[in-house]
């Protein structure tokens, strides 16, 4: 009970870090494309990359806290657009995300399209504005957080990933195929969360290396449960369709190599990524946190 006050805490906190990044949806000739923005982020998601990226950070000892926040909020700001367009007609053809009826249903195709690439441009800006107001002795530090964040967010992460997801949609896949996918697609951003934390509290490349393994463990299995999920939730819970991947013929994980295999394989991962994590530092809460995503409901 505990966890879940302090998760919810830190979920909260996260949404005004948010909310104090994003652009006003004023009366301007931007409206449309600040609304439609807005609706997409706003529609809260559970914001785990920014909240592992801020216990990464403490789990590294770092103490300036606003300096992650910038980055957290790039952060989400990427994985909200990769949402955006993973729901578009042309990827998977998703009416609902987060509850809400998704970008593209409420403001047409075009904007689902404007809204990803505004959130994408945007994350950028933020990032790059919080490097160049840097204090001099942190400016190393948050270029190379941006740049880590760059790196996983793009061909050689969730993009790349997501371009075999689409290319293999209705083919054959074999299981070097999956596993490319699912550490670009999922890896990749939650590898940054938990990369990006450790780099700006100043940790060591050792350190970043297993910070990185750690994030590539949790999220392979976050993506593991979610194609679990797709079979065994309902929308209403999950607020998202669910049978998605059956209606766009997609191999997953459950499909590849059924349910109980893919349940342990999630429970395995995260003992793992749990076991680097105490091996970096002491954080509690974020061990408890990568132990309660193997039974998360959504
Ligand atoms: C959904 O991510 C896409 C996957 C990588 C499985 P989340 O499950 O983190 O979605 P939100 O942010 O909570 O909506
Ligand atoms: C998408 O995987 C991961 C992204 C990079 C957006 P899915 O297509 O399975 O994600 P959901 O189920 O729509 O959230
Ligand atoms: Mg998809
Ligand atoms: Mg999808
Ligand atoms: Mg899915």
């Amino acid at each position: 009970m505990e966890f879940e006050k302090t998760l919810k805490e830190r979920t909260l906190k996260v949404n005004s870090i948010i909310e104090d990044f994003l652009p006003e949806a004023d009366n301007t000739m931007y409206k449309r494309i600040m609304e439609a923005m807005r609706y997409s982020v706003s529609a809260g998601g559970k914001r785990l990359r920014p909240v592992l990226m801020l216990e990464a950070y403490r789990l590294c000892g770092g103490k300036s806290e606003h300096e992650v926040y910038p980055f957290m909020a790039a952060l989400e700001f990427i994985h909200t657009y990769s949402l955006v367009h993973d729901d578009l007609p042309a990827m998977d053809n998703d009416d609902y995300r987060r509850g809400k009826l998704t970008t593209h249903k409420v403001y047409g195709e075009d904007f689902g399209v404007l809204a990803g690439d505004g959130l994408l441009n945007y994350a950028y800006e933020v990032m790059t504005y919080a490097v160049a107001s840097s204090a001099p002795e942190n400016i190393r530090k948050a270029a190379r957080a941006a740049q880590t964040i760059a790196r996983k967010a793009g061909v050689f992460g969730m993009v790349g990933g997501q371009s075999l997801d689409v290319w293999l949609t209705d083919k054959p896949m074999n299981e070097s195929e999956l596993d490319f996918i699912f550490n670009l697609k999922t890896g990749a951003l939650i590898e940054a969360a938990f990369m990006a934390g450790g780099i700006l509290a100043g940790a060591g490349e050792t350190v970043v290396e297993k910070l990185e393994k750690t994030g590539n463990l949790v999220g392979v299995a976050f993506q593991i449960k979610d194609d679990i999920l797709d079979v065994t939730s309902t929308q209403e819970v999950l607020g998202k369709p669910v049978f998605s991947d059956e209606k766009n013929n997609k191999t997953t994980y459950v499909t590849l190599y059924g349910m109980e295999r893919a349940s342990s394989d999630v429970a395995r991962m995260s003992e793992a990524a749990k076991k680097l994590v105490k091996e970096i530092g002491d954080n509690p809460f974020l061990v408890e946190l990568i132990n309660k995503l193997i039974n998360r409901e959504k």
